[in-house]
């Protein structure tokens, strides 16, 4: 069932991500380097990385989400991508996701949550889709994930310093 109960990706939260156009940009230079012609693609947390890996000579995506899909089905439409495009509406922690079939060449995994104990079970979520479903030398994007931590004064939320 996931971890939806934490958090809810809506509109606006995927607006903000098409926003920032340092990961945009990032993301589409590695998408690029890595995505082969004529790939099969596993979208595992979808949207523009779909498009992109369709433009960077994908032969075809199975793009996996669990919120927003009549969004994503419609813009590829518009877009002329839609028969390239497979889209599954399922939650990716589910064990057995009825179409996804095959063995795909690259996974593409950005269902994270930017929350270092949320997002180690997603990591598995990733290699476990990439095990069962990649090809034998699958490319998983991204290949690993990293914080990093600083500290800051927060007087009003410690009780224990200030009072
Ligand atoms: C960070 S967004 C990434 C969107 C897009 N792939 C991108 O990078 O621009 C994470 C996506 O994963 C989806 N997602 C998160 N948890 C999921 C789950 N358990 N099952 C299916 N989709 C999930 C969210 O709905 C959201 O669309």
């Amino acid at each position: 069932m996931g971890d939806s109960m934490f958090f809810e990706y809506t509109s606006d939260s995927h607006l903000r991500l098409l926003l920032r156009l340092d990961r945009g940009n990032a993301v589409k230079k590695v998408i690029s380097r890595v995505i082969l012609k004529n790939d099969r693609v596993l979208d595992a947390g979808t949207g523009l990385l779909s498009f992109m890996a369709l433009q960077c000579g994908a032969g075809s995506v199975t793009a996996v989400d669990n919120a927003n899909l009549p969004i994503a089905e419609k813009l590829a439409k518009e877009n002329g991508w839609d028969n390239k495009i497979t889209f599954i509406n399922a939650d990716l922690f589910d064990n057995d996701i009825p179409g996804i079939e095959g063995e795909y060449d690259v996974v593409l995994g950005f269902m994270y949550m930017n929350n270092i104990i949320l997002d180690e079970e997603r990591a598995q979520v990733v290699q476990r889709l990439a095990n069962r479903y990649g090809k034998h030398d699958v490319k998983v994007i991204p290949n690993g994930i990293r914080y990093s931590a600083q500290l800051v004064e927060f007087p009003e939320n410690d009780v224990l310093t200030y009072r």
